[in-house]
């Protein structure tokens, strides 16, 4: 077994003079995350999935974002759209089932108004007495959607600022890694019984400290020996987006060892070099060289986060018949597994009475090469703050 022998670590993020970590009922209250549902969720966009998981016409799926309950398909001309999964007619819920197909049209359960792909109303029983009724005034009401990079962006928001302007610090900034042509082959779903914001706080500070700590004291006897992988550095440290990055090309397989062809796009020092990024407030973006990892970020309340992580690989390295990411879903889902029960630990701390706002550290909170300071924490909290209007 090949084990990384060299650990590596992010260049600190500047962590503001009494910089703390945030109060207990950020974390536990139900009616800030009543607030953090109409403040966050409610007017900004969210990653909620793939194109590719709606490939076809007719191909659709559900996502919950607070009390809403919204629609996601393909439709008659392979447009991805977005519609609230309300009845324009007493407001039953059209469809309870999470992922499936529409066979030409949406049909309500209760009095069968139908409704196109393209969400206007095409029948409606009994209605033709009403007067001055007609169908083209009751489409259903759509949710603004864009999709970018193959993943699948939603707003709900009457009139949200383009998409284009909120992320213009990131538009062209994942291309060499070609995310909207690679494919899953793999996905896990996790519920985490912790606060969506410590997962997203813990992402970039020391994701792959856990495994990693496994990997290092396994490979003790010979350290610093081997691949000569060097200093990582932040490289957006503010606002909603948050980005690290490691040198090290061992990261990302339980081996230690990189398994898989490198990226048809990734050139120079991206071969040798994983990012991290958050986007707040519900995508981490982990971009290997070879391969890439998501995690999508569903708060469900304020104590309980789903998370669905997926593989994606280029559709060139899967047409291999030797192809076999086992290593990476391993190496991934035992980080994962191992950091959610920190997080599950932290939010049990947060919720008892000992527990108060403490300082961030400027430095690396241990002296193991992987960790590093928590200028990021820091920096979502501020971000959050700003949201929050507090
Ligand atoms: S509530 Fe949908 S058809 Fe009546």
């Amino acid at each position: 077994l090949h084990l990384l022998t060299v650990m590596t670590a992010f260049q600190k993020a500047t962590v503001q003079r009494r910089a703390s970590t945030l109060a207990e009922h950020y974390y536990t209250s139900t009616d800030i995350f009543r607030q953090e549902i109409q403040r966050i969720f409610s007017n900004h966009w969210l990653c909620v999935g793939r194109s590719e998981q709606i490939a076809d016409t007719g191909d659709y799926f559900l996502i919950d974002i607070g009390a809403e309950n919204l629609i996601i398909l393909r439709d008659t001309a392979g447009i991805t759209r977005a519609f609230f999964n309300v009845c324009r007619h007493r407001g039953t819920r059209l469809c309870t089932k999470a992922q499936g197909h529409f066979v030409e049209t949406i049909q309500c359960p209760y009095h069968a108004w139908t409704y196109s792909l393209e969400g206007q109303l095409q029948a409606a029983r009994q209605m033709q007495q009403v007067k001055g009724f007609t169908t083209k005034d009751y489409p259903l009401y759509a949710c603004a959607l864009h999709e970018w990079e193959g993943l699948l962006w939603v707003n709900l928001a009457p009139n949200p600022a383009p998409f284009a302007q909120t992320f213009a610090p990131l538009l062209s900034r994942f291309a060499p890694w070609g995310i909207a042509n690679l494919r899953q082959v793999h996905q896990i779903e996790y519920s985490v019984h912790a606060n969506w914001k410590l997962i997203f706080q813990n992402y970039s500070e020391s994701y792959h400290g856990t495994v990693r700590s496994q990997l290092t004291r396994l490979a003790s006897a010979q350290n610093g020996a081997r691949n000569g992988a060097q200093s990582g550095r932040s490289n957006l440290v503010e606002g909603a987006f948050l980005g690290s990055h490691q040198d090290d090309r061992s990261i990302g397989s339980i081996t230690g060892e990189p398994q898989h062809p490198t990226l048809p796009g990734i050139r120079g020092e991206n071969r040798y070099r994983v990012y991290y990024y958050s986007l707040f407030p519900t995508l981490l973006l982990s971009l290997h060289p070879n391969y890439v990892i998501t995690h999508q970020v569903f708060p469900q309340g304020a104590e309980q986060t789903r998370v669905v992580c997926e593989w994606l690989f280029d559709p060139s390295t899967q047409s291999d018949p030797n192809f076999d990411p086992s290593d990476a879903i391993d190496f991934w889902d035992l980080t994962n597994r191992q950091n959610w029960r920190l997080y599950e630990l932290t939010q049990q701390g947060i919720g008892s009475r000992a527990y108060n706002p403490e300082p961030y550290t400027p430095e690396p909170y241990t002296p193991e090469p992987h960790t590093q300071s928590e200028g990021l924490l820091a920096a979502f909290d501020q971000e959050y703050l700003r949201v929050m209007g507090a």
